[in-house]
This record gives C-alpha cells, structure tokens and sequence, in this order.
C-alpha cells in the first residue's frame, strides 16, 4: 500500500488498525457492508497526514490528541471520490475525543473503533508484542469515557484476552487475515474510468502537499502523454489509459523524504539514488491494481532507455513498448520545460539540443521525439494551459 512506504516508524500502522478496527467490528457483527467500509476508511485513515513531520506526529499520542487536522485533510481528499464519500466522513471523525463530541454522525461507530485501534497501535513498543499487551490494554482502559467511546471497552477486554489476536497484529500474514474476516462478495465495486481518476488524482494531491512542483509536473505529463498518444495515432482506449500512466507515474514519489524532493540545489549522488527508488514503488504500487499491468509498465518504466541502461529495472528496447517510450519523452519534455525550484524552465533550443543528444544516445524513442518537434507549439499550448489549471486547482 502507497500510504505504507514512507517512515519505517509508522511501517504496517494502517494494516495493524485495519486489523483491530475490523476484528473489533466483527465481534460487535457490523453488516458486511460495514465492516468494508470499516476496512476500507481504516486501511487510508491518515491520509491526510502527508509530510514525514505529520507522520511521525501520529505516533505521539498525547500531539496527535491535539492536532486532528490530518482529518480534516484526508476528508477532504476524499469526499468528492465516487465511493469514498461514506469513508471520507469516518475518516473525519477518526480522532474526535468523545466526552467532547456534541453530536452525533451518521458513521461514528466506525470512526469510534478506527479511534480505539489507532490508539492501541501508536502505543506499541518494540518489545516483544506477548510481553506489553497488558500494558497497552491499561492505557486504552484509561481512556474510555474520556477520549474513547465508553460503550467499546467490554468487547475490546474480551478481544485482548486472545493471545492469537496480538499475535495477528505483528504477524507478517496481517493483510490475509483481516481480509479473511470480510465478506468476499461485498467486494465487488464497479469503478468507472471516472471514478479511477479522481482516485488517482488524490495521490497527485498528496504528492503535491509534498512538494508543490510535481502535481504541476505530473498534470504536464499526462497532458503531453495524450497528445503524443493521438498524435501516434493509438486508439482512443489506449491513449485513456496512457493518460492514467501520465497521472501517476511519479507516484512512487510518496516514498521520498520531502527534505529531498523540495531540495532547491543539486542532489548528492546518496540523494539521487534515494530519489531513484521512486519509479521502482510507482510499478509496485499501480500492478497490483488487476488489469493495469500495461498502465504499470507505462508508468513506471520512464526513466528507462532504449540502450538498457536507464532504471530502476535496467530493461531495453524490446521492453519498452509505444507507450512507455511517450511517458518517457513526455516526462524528459515536462521536466525541461518547467521552472524548477534551481532554474527557469528552458527555450526551445535548450529542450531540442537536449533531445538530439539523448536521441543519438539511443535513449530514447527518435520518432515520438519528432512528434514532439513537429508539433512543438502545441505543446507550449499544453504546458501554459496545465499551468493555468493547476494553479487554479492547487
Ligand atoms: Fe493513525
Ligand atoms: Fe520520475
Ligand atoms: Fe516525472
């Protein structure tokens, strides 16, 4: 999961709440409809805490207590996602303190029991998990009628004094077992395109409150990877889904320490290798998403070169298809083209000097770079349109 990968701090936290909010929401026999909407608002519940600094607050309960801001901005990432309404509004009330709370909301049950597990979860130690469960129940027992709904704490006792429960929690199998405890046909959500889209465009907003530039960056990209597409003449399915590569192919940014991403002089070559890592996450993250192994490839395969030698996979010409060879002009052509926190962005002779050398490097495709050059004031069209709409959307 994308929202694991950033601070071996808070490594597993949204699986481990995930875990407990749905055992402890099985116990209580939630709907099954419930219980995914349960699943599904705890396995993104601190969406909205973006930068290393709000992550590492999460695990200091007694900041994390006053600070709920986070809730506010995963709420607001999600509330205008086909399907995720119902989970933006669980995730808002995740952290209310319930002697505080003046009313009642259609989902609170849910968010009172994604409040309980992430409480238990950020009191973790390293030390073994059967040596400091009895120490994790006092506090959260602590708690209840306080900061936590009083009416849970009789099924989270019962639930704690199962040994395989803790032992769930820390097991490596985490992922199987929650998911064992949900009904398999409440799974079946029909996304549309649409639908698709403004779900990835939320990870371009995360990746943006990391660093501003790249949802700039990224909206280039894709606008660039669509006109290449039907200027190549692809289908029209084809150049939708090379428009969901563009949108997420530096999605694996949401790795990247905000100190490296924000940097405004040049990268140690430690840096640059850290920044690397990203297209390696953005193929990781989108093939797990069944029938995006194209989109996949597309997205994460635009630091790669014809001769072999770009990364993170090292694969050559006979891997990179129509589509990854436009990702990567359109991203070289973004990257250059665009004011960037250590230089304005460059002429047309700066980009086409650029190309001519990487094209006789045989790094890239030299007949989408034609395109491109061809057709180069449409392009300048698309770079000042995207910066219009981006800085009225950000
Ligand atoms: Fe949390
Ligand atoms: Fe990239
Ligand atoms: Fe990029």
């Amino acid at each position: 999961m994308a929202l694991e990968l950033e601070a071996s701090e808070i490594k597993n936290h949204h699986k481990r709440v995930a875990y407990i909010a749905v055992s402890i929401g099985e116990a209580l026999e939630l709907q099954s409809q419930e219980l995914l909407e349960l699943y599904c608002a705890a396995s993104v519940h601190d969406i909205g805490a973006v930068k290393t600094v709000e992550k590492k607050c999460l695990l200091n309960v007694n900041v994390r207590l006053q600070n709920n801001h986070s809730c506010y901005k995963g709420y607001h990432l999600l509330k205008n996602v086909p399907h995720f309404e119902n989970i933006s509004k669980i995730i808002l009330h995740h952290q209310d303190c319930w002697s505080e709370r003046k009313e009642t909301y259609s989902f609170d049950l849910l968010s009172d029991l994604i409040h309980v597990a992430d409480l238990m979860v950020s009191t973790l130690t390293n030390t073994h998990i059967l040596h400091q469960h009895s120490e994790i129940m006092d506090k959260l027992n602590d708690a209840f009628g306080t900061v936590l709904r009083p009416d849970l704490k009789d099924v989270i006792n019962e639930i704690g004094t199962r040994q395989s429960f803790w032992l769930d929690l820390m097991s490596p199998y985490i992922d199987k077992l929650t998911l064992e405890k949900l009904d398999k046909d409440s799974f079946e959500v029909n996304f549309t395109f649409e639908a698709l889209r403004s779900l990835i465009q939320v990870y371009s907003k995360i990746i943006d409150m990391k660093c501003n530039f790249t949802y700039r960056h990224s909206h280039l990209v894709t606008n660039s990877v669509v006109q290449l597409g039907m200027l190549a003449g692809l289908s029209s399915d084809k150049v939708r889904r090379l428009e969901l590569s563009g949108l997420m192919h530096d999605l694996g940014k949401i790795s990247i320490p905000e100190s490296i991403l924000r940097k405004s002089g040049p990268l140690t070559s430690d840096e640059f290798k850290i920044i690397q890592q990203h297209a390696y996450h953005t193929y990781h993250i989108i093939k797990n998403i069944p029938e995006f192994s194209d989109i996949a490839r597309w997205a994460a395969f635009h630091h790669e070169r014809l001769d072999g030698k770009g990364y993170p996979f090292r694969v050559g010409r006979a891997d990179l298809d129509i589509g990854c060879r436009i990702v990567a002009v359109a991203d070289i052509f973004s990257a250059l083209i665009e004011d960037r926190p250590y230089r304005s962005g460059l002429d047309r002779g700066q980009i086409e000097a650029t190309f001519i050398k990487i094209v006789k490097d045989n790094a890239v495709d030299a007949e989408i770079v034609h395109l491109l050059f061809e057709n180069y004031d449409l392009f300048e069209y698309v770079k000042e349109f995207t910066e219009v709409l981006s800085n009225y959307e950000s």
